[in-house]
């Protein structure tokens, strides 16, 4: 019987559409699954969407949905864009499924058989946007971990006993060092651990949407005892169905469960505290990748500094946005995204790189050779660059798999490059065009020789990029002859597998250069999709920015023009009270980089916090902005300015030729007023 390897992606928030920071763990994740697979695994490779709680309530009402309706559509598209970029995954859960829910409510049960369970009341902040109870701080305090506002929750809830499990929790670290990796993540967890553990309220009663608790149904389930249960209930834990039951017996626990750096605590604290209650195995390895930063800031939904690989898809294709994320980024630290940086990798090591050696390779095959692949010579035409080339492939195939069962995917990817760039040496120094103009017989043998040195490495270097660049290396494998590429058992490649007189398919360029071009048209796509995310959601509190009186780009007043209604150029009061002019205090201002004029500003207006990027930098300076009370422009759509989502508009004296002026109050105006 086959080894089997079962891994899983975090389940995402469906409070908003998929961004490339999603596709980074989905990618990486469906790189693993393609290679455990192609070394013979009977892999499973578990995704999908975290659809309950607080969180998506509040962004279902701010967007006039149902919880449901807003839950099907974004769970929709992060299905179908998985889809449109190929990801292999073997089932999509979705925590609003009956076969879900039932399952959670099973795990519920054993662990309160267990004397895990108790009720209690919880009196104490939550941080919503974190659905993170919050230990140890007073009402009005600030989310530790987004420095979000928390909400004061006062009520009764179930409780799990985390206490009883310090002791077992800091056995397993030890025990088991690859429990959680990379290091540093491990030993963030053992000293949080360390630091004590107190019990964790499993329910909420102050609101629905939710699952409910067994035989008490006032209650729904906390949303991160339900969205980590998703890990056994997808695979048939807790199902009575006995198809199932041999399912989970036969992939829990799992081999591999990748994460986000932000959400260690629930995947290495409560997870296996959960597990350990419910009496079930614990899960070999949890991994936690590091952020992907856009403009310097972690690329997030509520800073609006993101990019949709749609947009990289449309330009580039899936596999430039695999390769760039797997080989730029170190696996386990933050990396930035850039389309410069995307654009010129994509070039150097994709269109220059692997394509242009496939496709002088083969072109010259089928030139010389009829399209088959020719004979190396042993004796008298053999060269030590030929040698050496096939010593280099081994080792590259060695150090290729350690580092990829390492998940060093970038040092993986150099190291497979550096073959490409000394088979690209190798090419230049014997001149097999030079060759090829010659009949005598020592110069056809040499060139056969060069050419199969060449292919015999190229072929190499294309089943080892497969998991991560599959599309490519399909169609590279193809137009070698040799079928498909996800069938080549990856454990027994080595030198001197390419038969001699395989016939080549046709041979055709595999990534077209990306011209000057390409960026602009990415970063135009991106504005749209930002303009375009506003309409369709005008009431989901993300609205644009600057300030009435510095207007960058020239967009602002246009909302007082739309609300023109008579035709002397006066407005009705109707159409005045369509602007929702509201009084919030700025938390936080900081200077935006590479803009003179421009101020990023977190405000609250009371409901919430809104990022906006305002034209004041020139009268103001940051710090002395901090906890001043300000007009804010709540329901502007939003726009981007320097990669940022601005929400809002803040509400300025614009004097003529002179620096913008912030409105303000003589009196004390509590955050959230409305002006009217
Ligand atoms: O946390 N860089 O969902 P989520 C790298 N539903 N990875 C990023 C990223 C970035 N900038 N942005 C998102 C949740 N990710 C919970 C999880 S699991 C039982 C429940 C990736 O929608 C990364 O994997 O906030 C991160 O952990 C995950 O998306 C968070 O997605
Ligand atoms: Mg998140």
């Amino acid at each position: 019987m086959s080894r089997k390897f079962y891994i899983t992606t975090p389940i995402y928030y469906v409070n908003a559409r998929p961004h490339i920071g999603h596709a980074y763990t989905t990618i990486a994740c469906d790189t693993i699954a393609r290679r455990q697979r192609m070394l013979g695994a009977d892999t499973f490779f578990l995704t999908g969407t975290d659809e309950h709680g607080q969180k998506i309530e509040r962004a279902a009402q701010a967007a006039g949905k149902t919880p449901q309706e807003l839950t099907n559509e974004v769970s929709a598209a992060f299905r179908s864009l998985w889809d449109r970029m190929g990801i292999t995954y073997d089932d999509y859960i979705r925590t609003t499924e009956d076969r879900h829910k039932l399952r959670v409510q099973e795990l519920f049960r054993r662990i309160r058989n267990n004397g895990y369970i108790y009720k209690g009341t919880y009196t104490g902040q939550y941080c919503v946007y974190d659905e993170l109870y919050v230990d140890a701080v007073g009402p009005g305090a600030d989310c530790p971990e987004c420095g979000r506002p928390t909400e004061t929750v006062h009520e009764e809830n179930y409780f799990f006993k985390l206490s009883a499990f310090e002791d077992k929790l800091l056995r397993l670290y030890t025990d088991q060092p690859d429990f959680i990796r990379p290091e540093t993540r491990r030993n963030e967890v053992m000293s949080f651990v360390r630091s004590g553990l107190r019990d964790l309220s499993i329910s909420r009663s102050t609101f629905s949407w939710g699952i409910l608790v067994p035989d008490d149904p006032k209650h729904v389930i906390y949303v991160w005892l339900d969205a980590l249960a998703n890990y056994i209930t997808a695979i048939g834990f807790g199902s009575p169905d006995q198809a199932d039951q041999q399912k989970f017996e036969k992939y829990w626990p799992a081999d591999l469960q990748m994460i986000g750096k932000e959400i260690v605590r629930f995947h290495c604290v409560y997870w296996p505290a959960f597990l350990m209650a419910a009496g079930l195995a614990l899960p070999h390895g949890i991994m936690a990748h590091g952020w992907l930063l856009f403009e310097e800031n972690k690329m997030s939904k509520s800073r609006g500094n993101i990019v949709r690989a749609e947009t990289i898809l449309d330009v580039l294709g899936a596999d430039a946005l695999r390769y760039f994320l797997l080989r730029e980024i170190v696996f386990g630290q933050d990396g930035s995204f850039s389309f410069d940086a995307l654009v010129q990798r994509y070039n150097a090591d994709l269109a220059n790189g692997l394509g242009n050696l496939a496709s002088r390779t083969l072109t010259m095959i089928a030139r010389y050779f009829r399209s088959e692949v020719p004979y190396p010579s042993h004796t008298a035409a053999r060269r030590p660059a030929d040698d050496a080339i096939a010593d280099l492939s081994r080792k590259t195939i060695s150090e290729c798999h350690t580092l990829f069962d390492q998940y060093q995917f970038s040092r993986a990817l150099e190291t497979a490059w550096g073959l490409v760039a000394a088979v690209d040496k190798y090419i230049v120094e014997n001149e097999p065009w030079a060759l090829g103009e010659k009949q005598d017989e020592e110069s056809r043998a040499r060139l056969g020789t060069v050419l199969y040195t060449s292919a015999e490495a190229l072929r190499i270097v294309t089943a080892l990029a497969h998991p991560v660049i599959p599309d490519s290396t399909t169609k590279i494998w193809a137009q070698l002859g040799l079928g498909e590429t996800k069938k080549f058992p990856l454990s027994e490649l080595k030198w001197g597998q390419l038969h001699l007189g395989t016939k080549l398919g046709n041979v055709q360029a595999v990534f077209p250069r990306a011209d000057k071009t390409a960026i602009e048209r990415m970063q135009k796509m991106e504005e749209r999709d930002a303009s375009a995310a506003t309409e369709a959601q005008p009431a989901a509190g993300s609205a644009s920015g600057g300030t009435f009186a510095a207007q960058v780009g020239g967009a602002p007043a246009t909302s007082a023009r739309s609300a023109v209604s008579s035709s002397d150029g006066k407005i009705s009061i109707d159409d005045f009270a369509k602007i929702d002019l509201r009084v919030g205090q700025i938390r936080v201002a900081e200077r935006v980089k590479g803009a003179d004029k421009l101020l990023r500003l977190e405000v609250d207006i009371g409901t919430e916090v809104r990022q906006v990027v305002a034209g004041i930098a020139e009268t103001y300076e940051p710090d002395s902005l901090i906890g001043r009370k300000v007009v804010i422009v709540a329901n502007l759509a939003p726009r981007k300015l320097r990669g940022l989502e601005s929400n809002g508009m803040i509400v300025a004296a614009s004097p003529e030729g002179g620096k913008p002026v912030l409105c303000s109050f003589l009196e004390d105006v509590p955050m959230g007023t409305r002006l009217k």
